[in-house]
């Protein structure tokens, strides 16, 4: 059962990763329209926003369950999770208020929604490899 959880965690994890990819291409979308992008950027959030909830429900879940207590792993794993929260909501606050009609308004945020995303992606990267090393025992912190 707690095995199951945990494998789920960890699809979840693989499957937002995939998302955060996919999501590279949203920048691109209708350059010479901003409604397009401004569209785009809250449906994007939206999904953002359902993966890292199911992420974090089912790691809590797991947490719960498997009595893993309060490793600094899983403190790493929740600061993760509260920081790429953080960074969603202000960027997409950000390019929903940014007048994008502006021509260098619009190329500014589309390039720091690129930015961001290289850094949620390598966020992630980073967790992942992380939980693999201290799964083969490279690395303890537990
Ligand atoms: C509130 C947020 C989260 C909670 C409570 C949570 C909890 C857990 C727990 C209890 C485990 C199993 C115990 C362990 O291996 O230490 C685990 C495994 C894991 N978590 Fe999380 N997690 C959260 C967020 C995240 C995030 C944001 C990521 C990725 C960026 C992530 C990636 C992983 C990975 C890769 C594993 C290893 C899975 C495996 O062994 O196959 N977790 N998590």
């Amino acid at each position: 059962m707690l095995e199951q959880i945990l494998l789920t965690h960890s699809l979840l994890v693989k499957v937002f990763l995939g998302f955060l990819v996919g999501g590279l291409l949203i920048p691109f979308v209708g350059i010479k329209n901003p409604n397009g992008f401004r569209k785009a950027n809250f449906i994007y959030t939206m999904i953002f926003q359902a993966l890292i909830a199911m992420i974090a429900f089912v790691g809590i879940v797991a947490l719960v369950m498997g009595g893993f207590g309060m490793t600094l792993s899983i403190i790493l794993m929740i600061a993760i999770w509260a920081a790429m929260m953080y960074i969603e909501i202000r960027k997409y606050k950000l390019i929903k208020i940014g007048n994008l009609q502006n021509e260098q308004t619009n190329k500014l945020l589309r390039g720091a929604f690129l930015k961001i995303s290289a850094v949620q992606i390598l966020l992630v990267i980073f967790m992942v490899i992380f939980k693999v090393m201290e799964v083969k025992g490279v690395i303890s912190l537990s």
